[in-house]
């Protein structure tokens, strides 16, 4: 059975003058985790914010902060992002040289760990590691920027990832990261996500009825109209 649906507002296209009143209400309208974009200008063509914004904005929610690091050498800082209040450390393979140590390290540092596959990244970077992670994150755009296309080529992916897991008996959840809006989600949960990180979407709109639309397409009341045959036996 698929597992209920997570919604992850991304605070990149949230209003930045006010961002721990927009986390605070992004809770309020049903978030379930809050999606934190760290950004290093290197690994990434923009720049973010770091470990003392995320210290600051731990005291606006008690919601899971799930820190995507699209840094280079993301093991050389990790020890920070948990110290000020990350919940789930999401790491990119190509950014870390030695992963498994740095998955290791996410673990003993007290946090969830992830690994996020870019659009051009195989599922062959992850195989050896998948076991260690607790979320596996699709980017569905370029990392680097919110209010980009969704990406549709990486359904089949993500369908590809959720055979492996399947396979293999693990536990971890599939989430998807670029693009995603009520529209697409039941398209995307249909192939195996179950995790979901939207900023442009959310943020400048109705923040409890996308959340709730987003929920909704995902969790599918009408699932049977999206599901691939495969997933309906
Ligand atoms: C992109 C970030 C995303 C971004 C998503 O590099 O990883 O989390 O905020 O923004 P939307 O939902 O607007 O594509
Ligand atoms: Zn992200």
């Amino acid at each position: 059975m698929r597992p209920k649906a997570i919604i992850a507002p991304s605070v990149l296209s949230a209003d930045f003058t006010r961002l721990g009143e927009e986390i605070a209400a992004v809770e309020k309208a049903g978030a379930d985790w809050i999606h934190l974009d760290v950004m290093d200008g290197h690994f990434v063509p923009n720049l973010t914010f770091g470990p003392p914004v995320i210290k600051a904005l731990r005291k606006a929610t008690k919601l899971p902060f799930d820190v995507h690091l699209m840094v280079e050498k993301p093991e050389e800082s990790i020890a920070q992002y948990a110290e000020a209040g990350a919940n789930h450390l999401l790491v990119h393979p190509e950014a870390s040289v030695h992963l498994h140590r740095t998955l290791t390290r996410i673990r003993e540092l007290g946090c969830s760990p992830g690994v996020v596959l870019n659009p051009s990244s195989t599922l062959s970077s992850i195989i050896h590691v998948l076991h260690m992670v607790d979320q596996v994150l699709v980017m569905t755009v370029n990392p680097g920027f919110g209010g980009q296309s969704f990406i549709a080529e990486m359904l089949p992916k993500i369908e590809a990832l959720r055979d492996l897991v399947d396979a293999r008996g693990l536990k971890l959840r599939i989430a998807v990261d670029g693009g995603i809006d009520a529209k697409n989600a039941a398209r995307v949960a249909a192939v195996g996500a179950s995790a979901f990180v939207a900023g442009s979407a959310i943020f400048g709109h109705d923040y409890a009825a996308v959340i709730g639309a987003m929920r909704k397409a995902a969790d599918g009341a009408d699932a049977t109209a999206v599901a691939s045959p495969r997933q309906l036996a």
